[in-house]
């Protein structure tokens, strides 16, 4: 290694930190998380206080502008963002060209970036009204593609919702409205999710928001950030988790139920299968919103009179990895994804839409994290790197490469 290649720009040693497990990237004001102790806050309250109390778009409020909204404050909030629901018609020609069973998240990502042709002035977000009024317009349109992007795949025509609803009840009436019914709101269903979305809603320097901030600090605009941080969120081994568990499940099911052999696929490392849903870089004794979401697991589906056998693998595997030396040696506990798909389930979103819920209910927090790294004029985020290829070389002519 050439030395005089770790130094940097300021003249101290560049530091390798792979996947960032030490590395601070900013300073923020938004969300406090003590991955020993299992607490997460939002802006200073407690994830237990929000889920139990707040609607979703109270705490979107609270992220993105740091306080809880005055009634006039939020029904304002709510106005601006009713008043900007409207995706240009020619929207609706990109969505057609996918295919028909094309992911949802790439189809949201795609469409969410597309915005930007039809809305040029949001770029430009050199004031603070400016980035309001992005803020404010992907709030409104980013729920209409997720739900368009569900049509898409039902075959159900694409609509607006009704915007006499809460922010809430109109994602679920935009998604599974079908033609010609009159689509009634299940209240255990619309605070359910509520619920979930508050859970999702902001996690600090996790992959997608690192992303967003990353891509915000070239100045590249809101929508392509967010676009940028659904792709990142679309992993398995970040919000594509929530997919993974329950196809996970539903293949112990119909392999017989035996969670065992899957307790030992997931330790056998010559093995690349993972019990997903389990373990986080942060949480290393439990995850404060898997406590929240396994309680929610059960009330949803006893209100609902649903049974799933799903819900007894996950708890029996739970139960199984609680007890498993490979698992507490390495502090690997069920995340906040092991019971949404769940849920999600229960509320009837279909499987390959757990992720694009996941999104809208992080939605927030990148606009949060977006907009507070805008404000404190963060420089261009550009890591450095070790350099282990190769010392110069002379250039060989085609002619004479072997
Ligand atoms: N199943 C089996 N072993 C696991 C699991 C798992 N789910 N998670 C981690 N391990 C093991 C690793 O193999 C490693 O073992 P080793 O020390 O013997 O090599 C050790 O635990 C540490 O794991 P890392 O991958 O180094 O931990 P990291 O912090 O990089 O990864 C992650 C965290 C990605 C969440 C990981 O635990 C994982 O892949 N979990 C399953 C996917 C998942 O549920 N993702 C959702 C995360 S929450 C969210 O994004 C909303």
């Amino acid at each position: 290694i050439d030395i005089s290649s770790l130094r940097s720009a300021s003249g101290g040693l560049i530091t390798l930190d792979r996947g960032f497990k030490n590395t601070g990237s900013c300073e923020s004001a938004i969300t406090f998380l003590n991955g020993e102790q299992g607490i997460l806050r939002y802006r200073g309250y407690s994830i237990e206080d929000l889920a139990e109390n707040a609607s979703f778009l109270e705490v979107a409020y609270l992220l993105i502008f740091g306080e809880l909204p005055s009634q006039q404050e939020l029904d304002k909030f709510h106005q601006d963002i009713k008043d900007e629901s409207y995706v240009d018609e020619e929207m609706k020609k990109i969505l057609d060209g996918f295919p028909r069973s094309a992911h949802p998240m790439g189809v949201v990502s795609s469409l969410t970036s597309a915005l930007i042709a039809f809305n040029p002035s949001s770029v430009d977000v050199s004031s603070e009204e400016d980035m309001y009024k992005s803020i404010v317009k992907i709030l409104a349109k980013f729920p209409v593609l997720c739900a368009w992007a569900l049509r898409k795949r039902t075959g159900q025509p694409l609509d607006y919702g009704d915007s006499s609803l809460g922010y809430v009840e109109n994602i679920l009436k935009m998604m599974f409205k079908k033609a010609n019914e009159d689509y009634k709101i299940n209240p255990v269903v619309a605070s359910a999710l509520n619920k979930l979305l508050i859970l999702h809603a902001d996690h600090e320097q996790n992959c997608s928001a690192s992303t967003v901030r990353i891509v915000g600090s070239s100045h590249a605009g809101l929508f392509v950030s967010i676009s940028a941080g659904v792709a990142a969120l679309w992993g398995p081994l970040h919000g594509g988790a929530n997919q993974a568990v329950i196809e996970m499940l539903e293949g112990i099911k119909e392999d017989g139920g035996d969670s065992k052999k899957y307790m030992q696929k997931a330790k056998d490392k010559e093995d690349p299968f993972r019990l997903m849903g389990f373990g986080h870089r942060v949480y290393k004794n439990f995850d404060p919103r898997a406590k929240i979401i396994k309680k929610s697991a059960d009330e949803v589906l006893g209100d609902l009179g649903i049974e799933d056998p799903v819900l007894d693998i996950a708890k029996g595997l739970e139960k199984e990895a609680l007890e498993d030396d490979y698992f507490v040696k390495r502090k690997l506990y069920p995340n906040v994804d092991f019971y949404s798909g769940i849920i999600y389930r229960a509320l009837g979103i279909p499987t390959e839409m757990f992720t694009v819920m996941f999104a809208l209910g992080r939605l927030p927090g990148w606009i949060a994290q977006w907009r507070e790294m805008r404000l404190m004029k963060e420089p261009i985020g550009r890591p450095r790197q070790i350099y282990t290829g190769e010392n110069h070389r002379p250039y060989v002519d085609i002619d004479e490469r072997h």
